[in-house]
């Protein structure tokens, strides 16, 4: 698969900077705009190939510079589910806000656009009453979950006005080498080795026993290069997991098992705002039957994986 110039927003995070790395050798060139709010500049593989704005996805000026030249649109810039119960306007203006004025930004000067590919997410499946959940489902009770719904909306919107190139993945707790501690919102199985590696107790919030749908990074990534090419996938919306529901106790027996690790207590927490969710698992028939996708990492796999990219860190 061939990409030419690609913009990345957020090519700074998790997901960002390890997509950037897998469009290095498939690309003619990659701008990527971070503001670094929670991605670190040294995950960004050093190349000629790439141009790093240090700049918000709401700079107008800038957008209207790179965009005439970009073919691909990877918007992954976001603020996080756990912040945006406490800024809920900081959430509004980079998730929607942002989102939006890329979309009419990439509209109007993006005249060479072939793709743009939004990473929304499982969030907006809520506390979902159909397991694995189908993409026609919604539940949306937080902030971070109705401000990227409605990002999703705006992009069918413009799909549907303008013909507009898009594609829509919503990704399922992702893990995986890249996955940086120093974010502090950084996820739950990148909290757990790091417990586990320093011998502390591995801290769970509720009794445990909520399950999500746990997807490895190589695989994630996989399926963001697939939905930009794949015509099948314009205008569509695709659930990335693997449809296995795994219980947050589970997920750290596995990691104290991996790492070896002394750490064989759990410090259970109350739980927060944000974990209203009792069980996720996304349905992906959808993704296998158009794009000819599925996950290839088991969670063990993954989380091996996991280990050994972090013991040569
Ligand atoms: N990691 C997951 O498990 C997961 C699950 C579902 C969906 N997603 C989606 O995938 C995308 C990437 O998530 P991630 O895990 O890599 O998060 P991340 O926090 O590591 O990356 C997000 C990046 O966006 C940047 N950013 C935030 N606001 C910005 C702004 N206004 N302008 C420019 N840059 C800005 C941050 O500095 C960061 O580098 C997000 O859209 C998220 O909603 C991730």
């Amino acid at each position: 698969m061939e990409f030419g110039k690609v913009l990345v927003t957020g090519g700074a995070g998790f997901l960002g900077s390890q997509l950037v790395k897998k469009l290095l050798p498939r690309s003619e060139h990659i701008y990527i705009i971070d503001d670094l709010s929670t991605g670190n500049q040294n995950s960004i593989p050093k190349s000629e190939k790439i141009t790093f704005y240090h700049e918000s996805i709401t700079n107008e000026e800038l957008l209207e510079k790179i965009l005439p030249e970009v073919e691909w649109i990877y918007h992954l810039a976001c603020r996080n589910i756990l912040l945006s119960v406490v800024d809920i306007e900081e959430d509004f203006q980079t998730n929607l806000y942002g989102g939006y004025l890329l979309l009419q930004k990439a509209k109007t000067h993006g005249l060479k656009l072939k793709r743009f590919i939004y990473t929304s997410t499982a969030s907006v499946y809520g506390n979902a009453s159909i397991l694995p959940t189908p993409e026609s489902h919604y539940e949306i009770t937080l902030p971070y979950s109705a401000s990227k719904f409605s990002m999703e909306h705006y992009c069918q919107v413009f799909y549907h006005m303008h013909n507009f190139p898009v594609t829509i993945l919503r990704l399922s707790n992702v893990y995986g080498p890249g996955q940086l501690l120093s974010n502090p919102y950084c996820g739950v199985v990148a909290k757990f080795f790091d417990a586990a590696q320093k011998g502390e107790p591995i801290p769970i919030y509720g009794d445990g026993t909520q399950t999500r749908d746990f997807t490895f990074i190589e695989d994630t990534m996989d399926a963001l290069l697939l939905a930009g090419h794949h015509v099948d996938a314009l205008g569509q919306i695709y659930n990335v997991g693997t449809g296995i529901e795994t219980n947050i106790n589970q997920l750290a027996k596995m990691i104290i098992q991996i790492t070896g690790s002394k750490a064989d207590q759990i410090q259970y927490k109350p739980k927060r705002i944000i974990d209203k969710v009792y069980r996720r698992s996304l349905n992906i028939n959808k993704i296998q039957e158009d794009l000819q996708w599925s996950p290839q990492f088991t969670l063990y796999k993954g989380l091996q994986e996991t280990y050994k990219w972090l013991k040569e860190e």
